[in-house]
């Protein structure tokens, strides 16, 4: 009994993020709002929808043959909607899917041999509901989440957040789609349904007894992890059977550090129709697409003028990922897809479309998808001075202006004050040593509001980095992550409306953020 009376302290301490050493020290620290933070349901929030997710070891069939250990999150509805939550076969999270304006409650419970957290990437919640790492509960404990749903609609995802866990965690199992729906969407003439897919893809290393492999080393981490076996929603050679009818294909690039640039193989451009915060303006037409880590793309495919038994295949084509590469196979793993890809920028197979039914459906596109405001340099706190940036890399770290990660470590520039517009400006520009050797390609990403690209300056435009990619990237519409090549400067337009707290930035390839390219910012 009093050993439950303990633990029940340690939770609740722990909920505020803060040790308990540091309590003992400054015991003015505890104070009911704090220990309250993610421990129960409050008693004034209503939800619409209260969900259970439970982290848990399992098995899934992934091969013929043994099944592969991973870490899976059980989704359940407690309240409203059944079909809130899609529970998959493979080792991916639910699919959850909400509608904007819905109050959701959340309890996550955590079963795995590890603390852990969950973060909404792309979800703008308040930061005590933003799975910071500082909130990771441990193994037997439940976190509460409660939140309203602000985003428009659009193709949102969910993923562990641990510190410095992350990358291994999520390369796990612990990642799912989180999808939002609103009125202005569902007005549109879109393919709904069975025709609305989401696609996540990734890449991992599997052993003979079709067990994940990761291998922690220096070169990796530098680097990222890059798998020799590519997934898409968890199922290696991945076929889509389809009718002769449009489909709304929704792509996610859920892995650790692959970039993927994506093409049809009988050279079909892309309709793109949106991106990481939801439907764009007008469809853009795109010969290809660039997808980095996290990244987001929602593409309209119109297969009404195929044959039946036809097949399509969606690849990810040669590019250079820049500066000094990826040198040297991760050796090992089993080669799928045809094998031995294990380089950023080979050329390989993502999945295959075949047309399996005859339609008479008549799809068309809409001209006009959605408004989005365009927010304006005028309106920013700093329109003459923006946030600077900087990204490198050392000897096993990676930094962002010359920090790394810490907890509780906001410094000066680092606060930024609530219902402001901000202009930040990522700088890629070969900081760090060995000049343009150690030029890497980082997916910013930032959490919270979603923002708006201004402009790209390069400064070698023939890089071959750069120009290897650049036709594939769409910097139109809402993002939340933006890859930044070797030599370039992004600068974008950041909203922080409505909550206070801490909100991170970080370079969304995993491995990176783990050595540290991750930093807290506070909106005050
Ligand atoms: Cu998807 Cu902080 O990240
Ligand atoms: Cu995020
Ligand atoms: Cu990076």
């Amino acid at each position: 009994m009093k050993n439950n009376v303990n633990i029940q302290r340690r939770k609740l301490l722990k909920f505020a993020g803060v040790s308990v050493a540091a309590l003992a020290t400054f015991p003015g620290l505890i104070n009911a709002k704090m220990m309250r933070v993610g421990s129960h349901a409050s008693l004034d929030f209503i939800p619409d929808i209260e969900i259970s997710l439970t982290g848990e070891v399992k098995n899934v069939s992934i091969f013929k043959g043994p099944k592969t250990h991973v870490w899976k999150v059980v989704g359940k509805v407690l309240k409203g909607d059944k079909n809130a939550i899609t529970n998959e076969e493979s080792y991916l999270a639910p699919t959850i899917r909400l509608h904007k304006g819905q109050k959701v409650r959340i309890y996550l419970k955590n079963e795995l041999p590890s603390s852990t957290i969950l973060h909404w990437h792309g979800l703008h919640v308040p930061s005590k509901m933003d799975g910071n790492p500082m909130y990771a509960i441990d193994n037997g404990e439940t976190f509460v989440y409660e939140f309203e749903i602000l985003n428009r609609a659009g193709t949102y995802w969910y993923h562990a957040h641990t510190h410095s866990l992350t990358a291994k965690h999520v390369y796990s199992g612990l990642a799912g789609f989180f999808i939002v729906s609103d009125d202005e969407e569902q007005a549109l003439e879109l393919p709904r349904g069975e025709f609305d897919i989401p696609l996540v893809i990734q890449d991992r290393n599997f052993d003979q007894q079709n067990q994940l492999q990761y291998d922690g080393g220096r070169m990796m981490k530098m680097h990222g992890f890059l798998g020799q076996q590519i997934l898409v929603n968890g199922t290696p050679e991945f076929e889509l059977s389809v009718s002769t009818r449009a489909y709304r294909l929704r792509l996610l690039n859920g892995s650790n550090s692959r970039i993927y640039k994506l093409a049809w193989d009988d050279g079909t451009p892309f309709k793109v129709i949106g991106t990481d915060g939801g439907l764009l303006e007008r469809p853009e037409t795109l010969d290809y697409i660039t997808l980095a880590p996290a990244e987001r793309r929602e593409i309209w495919v119109d297969l009404s003028d195929k044959k039946v038994g036809s097949e399509i295949t969606l690849r990810s084509l040669e590019f250079s990922s820049g500066g000094m590469g990826m040198m040297g196979g991760m050796g090992g793993g089993r080669g799928g897809m045809g094998g031995g890809q294990s380089h950023a920028g080979e050329d390989f197979a993502v999945l295959k479309v075949r047309v399996s039914k005859k339609t008479s459906s008549r799809d068309v596109l809409p001209k006009r998808l959605s408004t989005i405001k365009a927010l304006r340099l005028a309106d920013a706190a700093n329109p003459q001075s923006p946030r600077r940036i900087t990204l490198s890399m050392r000897h096993m770290s990676a930094l962002l202006n010359g920090r790394s990660y810490k907890m509780n470590d906001i410094r000066k520039d680092e606060i930024v004050p609530v219902n402001t517009l901000q202009l930040m400006e990522f700088d890629n520009g070969y900081h760090g040593m060995g000049g343009g050797m150690m030029g890497m390609p980082h997916p910013m990403h930032l959490h919270g509001e979603q923002f708006q690209v201004v402009k790209r300056q390069v400064r070698n435009k023939s890089g071959k980095g750069y120009s290897s990619v650049s036709e594939g990237f769409l910097d139109k519409g809402w993002k939340d992550t933006v890859l930044v090549m070797p030599g370039e400067t992004v600068t974008i337009l950041k909203p922080f409306n409505g909550y206070t707290g801490i909100f991170m930035y970080h370079c969304h390839n995993l491995e990176h953020e783990d050595m540290g390219m991750m930093r807290d910012l506070l909106v005050k």
